[in-house]
């Protein structure tokens, strides 16, 4: 049984290394060494390069090295039908709760402004609301979004979340669909995006969202940067219409050094780490997933590709 491994960068020696170790019983090639194509099982991937995962033939399933998989299904020659399964966990979701948190805190907190009044030795004494009557929302309330928009109830915020179908979630307000759609935003105050990134939500982030938000509202886009109208942000943020932004992802990663985001005095970018996987938790996961599909058991982070996420 072979296993084929992409991870672009300089991590992909560490993830070999690592899946080789978790993986005793598979033959765990590099992508660039992959040996007779022919008889690889499996790809375990991030972000492969265009039209790569067709050339092996006998792919019985691959596996995304992320919650997402829109990296994998953007190959305009993906083999069809072949299954995927994503890779969940605790880590995971603990890390993107730490995430959301701290930046939904921060916004809050107008932190942004103590901060730019200390270079001005200025005693800037902001009283905030409390964090009841802070309205929160959570777009996407699957794995990560579910558990972070909890987290933000527990703390005390009036969350609410919205997702494709109808939740049920202790302490938050859930909304769902685009009947619901106008209710939830405009109610929300700091909006967290979780969404996966589908056709049905690929620019979600654009002008007539923004419209729909409370005027001064501020965002997190922690989920994809295509979910983003990069220039309805800059345009919204111009007038006002937008407050801040904490943007963890971009149309192009890394964010091009002339990117007009890069200077913007109401832009937080943070380069892609809300909720990185790592090779021990995520690794772990990941051998788990493949050991359960390879014995015909099932997988429960098997994506629906009807559903596309
Ligand atoms: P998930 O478990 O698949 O949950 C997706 C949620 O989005 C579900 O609640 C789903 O609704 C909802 N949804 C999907 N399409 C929708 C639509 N058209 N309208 C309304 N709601 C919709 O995904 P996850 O594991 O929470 O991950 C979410 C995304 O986070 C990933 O796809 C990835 O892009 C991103 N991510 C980013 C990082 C980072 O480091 N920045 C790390 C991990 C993941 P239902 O519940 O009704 O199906
Ligand atoms: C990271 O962005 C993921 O999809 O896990």
């Amino acid at each position: 049984m072979a296993v084929v491994l992409y991870v672009p960068g300089p991590r992909a020696p560490w993830w070999l290394d690592h899946m080789r170790a978790l993986l005793p019983e598979f033959d765990v090639r590099a992508w660039d060494e992959p040996g007779d194509r022919m008889d690889v099982d499996y790809a375990v991937v991030w972000k492969p390069p265009a039209r790569g995962l067709k050339t092996f033939p006998n792919l019985k399933a691959i596996v995304s090295i992320g919650a997402g998989i829109d990296h994998v299904l953007a190959d305009p020659e993906l083999p069809k039908g072949i299954p995927i399964i994503r890779t969940t966990g605790f880590d995971l979701t603990q890390r993107m709760r730490e995430y959301v948190t701290l930046h939904v805190l921060r916004l809050h907190r107008r932190l942004p402004d103590i901060e730019a009044a200390q270079p001005r030795r200025e005693w800037l004494q902001l009283i905030n609301p409390p964090a009841y009557e802070r309205r929160v929302g959570v777009m996407g309330l699957g794995n990560l979004g579910a558990d972070c928009a909890q987290t933000l109830a527990t703390i005390g915020f009036d969350t609410a979340g919205w997702s494709r179908t109808a939740k049920s979630l202790d302490g938050v307000t859930c909304f769902s669909g685009e009947p619901d759609f106008d209710a939830f935003l405009g109610r929300t105050e700091i909006l967290v995006n979780l969404l996966p990134l589908t056709p049905a939500t690929d620019g979600i982030l654009s002008k007539p969202l923004f419209d729909r938000l409370p005027e001064g509202a501020m965002i997190i886009n922690a989920a994809r940067g295509q979910h983003l109208v990069e220039s309805d942000l800059l345009d919204a943020l111009d007038s006002g219409r937008i407050a801040a932004a904490t943007l963890d992802v971009f149309h192009q990663e890394p964010l091009p050094d002339d990117h007009p985001f890069w200077d913007h005095p109401k832009i937080l970018i943070t380069p892609h780490v809300a909720s990185l996987i790592d090779p021990e938790a995520g690794g772990k996961a990941i051998a788990a997933n493949l050991r359960l599909f390879h014995q015909g058991k099932p997988v429960p982070d098997l994506v629906d590709l009807e559903q596309g996420y």
